[in-house]
């Protein structure tokens, strides 16, 4: 794409480092930042075992060619120096976000787009820590969990950033073959954290309420509804840290939430997911290992009570006006690779159904977090559903 050929991702970690083989595989020249030199050389050492995956099924050519374009650094200044568009992936923490930032405000080249892919701390919030002349270079570029693999990319707008950064992360989204939804408002979680923590929550503390057993929502979730992974299953592939981080910044920023203690009491016992062999379920080796779920457990579970929480986060998010149905929808089915969209759920159970749902969780979970959104009782209501026409 025009005018950009070097891109500088700051932080080697999960989605770090699938952000530089992404840009890497995308023909750009990364330089891969992080603070110790033992988190870099595990990056590389991941990036190349996904694309000698992609290799093997012939989707690329030669992982040596990928790997040549990336370098990596202990030095954040000499790396936001020669780059032309720079992308934060640090833990998510804002004084971490608050540091980098103004490091890069003081060594970036004038013009060079300050990208974060914070998924839950608000964009005006990290810009701030820039000096105003720069504020409006900082936009949000939100990527998913396997970053080659998942196609949407949330570009997030705050209130100082310019149109100008914005249309370049557009650009640079298309560039590396992704496909960007445009946030226009800066709510914590975005869109798609905002639905994907509604359905984990309900899921887990039905759980943590004995009403269900873990491997029966999971089964659910996989069979009756047709997701990728279970709530349990996809906690693990997040990682137990990022995901209470999530959490965390979006209900201190008033998502009205009451989050479930298994995903909290797991990270304090160091069970994070993958990345540490064991979350939930085991990943030997600390590769990701698909959990055994026979489709006969899914048959105890209401698969209602798993959806309806998520088809409120979007009802809310429609509207207030933060996205439109059809990128609401397009962005679960890219960014958590549903099989539908979240409102075509919501009309395949009818939003009477959702909403008799939503006041049976009140009732077993007794938290105000489950009351009904106005726009699905409205739909409700008249009878209606998200798609009059039937289904996007
Ligand atoms: N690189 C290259 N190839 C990969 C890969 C990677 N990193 N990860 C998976 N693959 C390949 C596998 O090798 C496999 O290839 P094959 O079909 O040729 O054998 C294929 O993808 C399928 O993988 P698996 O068989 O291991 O497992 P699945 O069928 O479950 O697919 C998945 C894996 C694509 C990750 C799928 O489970 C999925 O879509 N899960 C949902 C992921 C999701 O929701 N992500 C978003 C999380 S939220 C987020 O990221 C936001 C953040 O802010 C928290």
């Amino acid at each position: 794409m025009s005018g950009i050929s070097r891109i500088f991702v700051v932080g080697a970690g999960t989605m770090g480092h699938g952000i530089a083989e992404v840009a890497a595989l995308r023909g750009f020249s990364v330089t891969l930042y992080d603070i110790k030199q033992e988190f870099l050389d595990g990056a590389l050492s991941r990036i190349r075992w996904s694309l000698e995956r992609l290799a093997e099924k012939g989707t690329i050519g030669s992982p040596d060619e990928v790997m040549s374009r990336i370098s990596t650094t202990l030095d954040l200044e000499s790396g936001a120096s020669g780059a032309d568009f720079v992308i934060e992936a640090a833990p998510e923490r804002m004084e971490v976000k608050r540091d980098i930032f103004s490091r890069l405000d003081r060594s970036a080249r004038p013009g060079a787009v300050l990208a974060t892919n914070t998924s839950s701390l608000p964009i005006t919030e990290i810009s701030e820590s820039v000096s105003e002349g720069r504020r409006g270079s900082v936009v949000g570029m939100h990527f998913f969990n396997p970053p080659v693999i998942m196609q949407l990319v949330e570009v997030v707008r705050g209130s100082h950033t310019s149109d100008a950064a914005v249309g370049a992360a557009y650009d640079l989204a298309r560039a590396l073959g992704k496909q960007p939804v445009i946030v226009s408002r800066d709510v914590p979680g975005f869109i798609v954290n905002r639905i994907m923590a509604r359905f984990l929550n309900a899921a887990c503390s039905l759980v943590e309420r004995g009403i269900y057993g873990m491997e029966q929502v999971d089964a659910a979730a996989r069979h009756s509804l047709g997701m990728p992974m279970g709530a349990f299953e996809l906690s693990d592939y997040i990682g137990m840290d990022v995901l209470d981080d999530i959490i965390r910044a979006m209900v201190a920023r008033g998502f009205r939430m009451r989050p479930c203690g298994l995903f909290g009491e797991a990270r304090a016992a160091g069970r994070l997911g993958v990345k540490s062999g064991r979350g939930f379920y085991e990943h030997p080796g600390a590769k990701f290992r698909k959990p055994e779920l026979d489709p006969s457990l899914a048959g105890a579970v209401d698969p209602v009570l798993l959806i309806a929480p998520a088809v409120n986060e979007a009802a809310y998010l429609l509207r207030e006006g933060v996205a439109s149905r059809d990128d609401i929808d397009k962005a679960v089915r890219l960014g958590l690779n549903y099989p539908r969209g979240i409102f075509e759920y919501a009309d395949q159970y009818g939003p009477g159904a959702i909403a008799s749902a939503l006041r049976r969780l009140e009732g077993l979970l007794g938290s105000d977090e489950y009351e009904p959104d106005p726009l699905i009782l409205e739909i409700a209501g008249r009878g209606g559903r998200f798609y009059p026409r039937g289904p996007g």
